[in-house]
């Protein structure tokens, strides 16, 4: 468990680093997940820096895997989008994989976007479909990315997680979509450790459970998100049916069916962050 100066320290070097590297003033964090990366063609006056050269950002542990830190303009709002995210399958405590949302956060973020891909549980839902967060199911609860942190400095330690999604930015959300004529559906994404895919039975748990989709990330970003403040909003774009009888699912076929949806979510945000109030 990292210890609270140091994740302090690593929150400070990092938006220190940032600032430097991309500016400061922003007013959105963006967060794309696996293959869904062509939002970042919609911003205006754009800039970038790999996350290996920001000081206090971990560092990956997958050859391939880190991302691309993006600052740019969507309308009149200054955009922050981290290309890439750290995964806690990946081995990070879950303080580290959230320390870009800390960082976004004091570089002036209010509001907060994330994306993922996830196997669609629901008999509502179809592959390519865009499911807006209604709500989560945390089945990563154990590990806190609050867990150990001194309250002054990070905020309330007991954060409140009801209404964690903002539901006027869910309804902006589905209304812009449904504008578009894009598979706009909402629901609960549970979030699971990974990286391992789902048994049959925890397909069956999960839908008993109530769990609409479900994912490896996200939850720990949003837990953080909220005790920053932030208002939250998040999209799943359903990659997979995971079904009782789904045998062939596999990394590759998960990335291939996000790329396939993922210009219709970048014009999902698009609009999204045209139009939404601050
Ligand atoms: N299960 C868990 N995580 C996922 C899935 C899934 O079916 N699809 C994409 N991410």
């Amino acid at each position: 468990m990292i210890e609270s100066t140091a994740l302090n320290q690593d929150i400070e070097v990092a938006a220190d680093g940032i600032r430097k590297a991309l500016g400061t003033a922003f007013d959105i964090v963006v967060v794309l997940g696996s293959g869904l990366e062509s939002f970042v063609d919609k911003l205006g006056d754009r800039s970038s820096v790999p996350y290996s050269s920001i000081p206090g950002f971990p560092s990956s542990t997958v050859p391939g895997h880190a991302g691309l830190l993006f600052a740019g303009s969507v309308g009149s709002r200054r955009v922050l989008c981290c290309a890439g995210r750290f995964h806690y399958y990946e081995g990070y405590d879950p303080a580290v994989t959230t320390l870009p949302v800390r960082a976004a956060s004091r570089l002036g973020a209010r509001l907060a976007l994330f994306t993922n891909a996830a196997g669609g549980i629901s008999e509502r839902l179809s592959i390519g479909d865009l499911m807006v967060l209604d709500d989560h199911l945390n089945l990563l609860v154990a590990d806190s990315p609050l867990r150990g942190l001194a309250d002054d400095v990070f905020g309330t330690k007991f954060v409140n997680m009801y209404g964690a999604y903002d539901v006027d930015l869910a309804s902006l959300l589905l209304s812009t979509g449904t504008a578009r004529h894009l598979p706009v559906k909402h629901g609960v994404y549970a979030a699971v450790g990974g990286p391992q895919y789902e048994t049959r039975a925890e397909i069956r748990m999960l839908r008993t459970l109530g769990a609409d989709a479900v994912g490896m990330s996200t939850v720990h970003e949003v837990i953080v998100a909220r005790q920053e403040s932030m208002r939250v909003c998040a999209v799943s774009v359903i990659t997979d049916l995971a079904t009782e009888t789904t045998t062939e699912l596999s990394h590759e076929k998960v990335v291939a069916a996000a790329r396939k949806a993922d210009v219709q979510l970048a014009q999902l945000l698009q609009d999204f962050i045209g139009k939404v109030e601050l």
